[in-house]
């Protein structure tokens, strides 16, 4: 679906930032979008790439390029999961499952004027308070450069964390095809980061 030129085989080769820009590539594709993902990622580029996937050594992919590789393996689980389920789920539109992948953890670089996540000693980061989630900031980002969404993409960023938290009941028994698909395919990269508790 996704990956069909160049093959998962090869994704998995590849270097973070080939692996991105073909994601890019991709979405440059997308009418509704035009240029203006494009000019999202220019702008974050830097900042995403540098960013870890989180605060602490004791969860996931805490150190400077962590939320790069956590969103590209994200996406590769999306491919995977949609491919090993229901036929009609091969009717998800790439630009959706690619923007998905990619930045439903934009929120991790932080606001325009403050990175999210500052390196402190023994390896952790602390993390700012921005009264803000981090899926509203990745939605804010969006907004910022206007990236128009559908419905069921801003359900799947807004609630990529699904039942764990509060706010998850609003979307409870209501969710999208691609918002549970998201959810699953973050935490199982999670995990995979991380490490399972019983291997
Ligand atoms: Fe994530």
């Amino acid at each position: 679906m996704i990956f069909q030129d160049p093959s998962i085989t090869e994704i998995r080769k590849m270097k973070p930032a080939t692996l991105l820009d073909v994601c890019f590539a991709w979405m440059d594709k997308e009418p509704r979008w035009q240029s203006n993902a494009g000019r999202l990622w220019d702008d974050v580029k830097e900042r995403f790439c540098t960013a870890p996937a989180s605060g602490s050594p004791k969860f996931h992919l805490c150190r400077p390029g962590g939320l790069a590789i956590h969103s590209l393996g994200v996406v590769q689980n999306l491919e995977r999961f949609a491919s090993a389920m229901a036929e009609d789920l091969a009717s998800f539109k790439t630009e959706s499952v690619l923007l998905c992948g990619l930045f439903h953890d934009l929120g991790k670089i932080g606001l325009p004027a403050k990175s999210h996540y500052t390196p402190g000693s023994n390896g952790w980061y602390s993390a700012a308070n921005e009264g803000l989630s981090v899926p509203a900031m990745s939605l804010y980002w969006l907004g910022k450069y206007h990236v128009e969404l559908e419905p069921a993409e801003y359900q799947a960023i807004m609630h990529h964390d699904g039942q764990y938290v509060p706010e998850g009941k609003w979307c409870q028994f209501a969710e999208s095809r691609l918002a549970l698909l998201l959810h699953y395919a973050d935490y199982w990269s999670t995990m995979d980061e991380k490490g399972w508790p019983n291997g």
